[in-house]
């Protein structure tokens, strides 16, 4: 599946603007963890992207979140089982085997807070938004709670400490800052 067909999917399935901004950042962050491990970054960018997919369909049922998603690409055929398995297991539905499914499951918290960190920076720009700034909010239990700090952690799993994982994020996020507005 090429972008461009991902993005048409998610559009025909995402209503909400903000939600549609999380995939790509998600897609930003797994395209540049997968160059990173020198793994193929179309698919990890496709998981990133499709990951909540079925999100506002499953709001109410959070137990078929992701599974919504993964009956719909098998429907249409095509779609690299492993993306599928990473989409299952990144609300934690089934374990997370490989490392793709790590970094989906590590960057899709991670993207919120760096979107929350930087809409409370001074500036307001993801370029003026470093490392240390989101260790910071990190470690300030109450900001952004939503983003899950011990899911975030599991970025070990892939053999990057939180600092390098943020980093990376933070590079990735910036190569999509027009599409997110950040
Ligand atoms: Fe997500």
């Amino acid at each position: 599946m090429e972008r461009e067909e991902a993005l048409n999917l998610v559009k025909k399935y995402v209503h909400t603007k903000n939600l549609i901004k999380h995939m790509i950042a998600v897609e930003s962050c797994m395209r540049i963890l997968a160059r990173h491990f020198g793994e193929d970054e179309e698919k990890w960018g496709i998981a990133g992207l499709l990951h909540d997919l079925d999100y506002e369909t499953t709001k109410d049922n959070f137990p078929r979140h992701g599974f919504e998603t993964a009956e719909i690409l098998e429907e249409m055929g095509g779609i690299s089982p492993d993306i599928i398995h990473a989409i299952k297991a990144h609300p934690g539905h089934i374990p997370a085997e490989t490392k793709m499914d790590w970094a989906l499951y590590a960057a899709d918290p991670l993207t919120g807070l760096i979107v929350a960190a930087t809409l409370m920076h001074p500036s307001k720009d993801l370029n003026d938004v470093d490392t240390d700034f989101v260790m910071h909010r990190f470690k300030e239990k109450r900001f952004a709670a939503g983003a899950n700090r011990e899911q975030i952690k599991q970025c070990e799993k892939l053999g990057l400490s939180l600092e390098e994982f943020i980093n990376l994020c933070l590079e990735g996020m910036r190569e999509k800052k027009n599409e997110l507005g950040l």
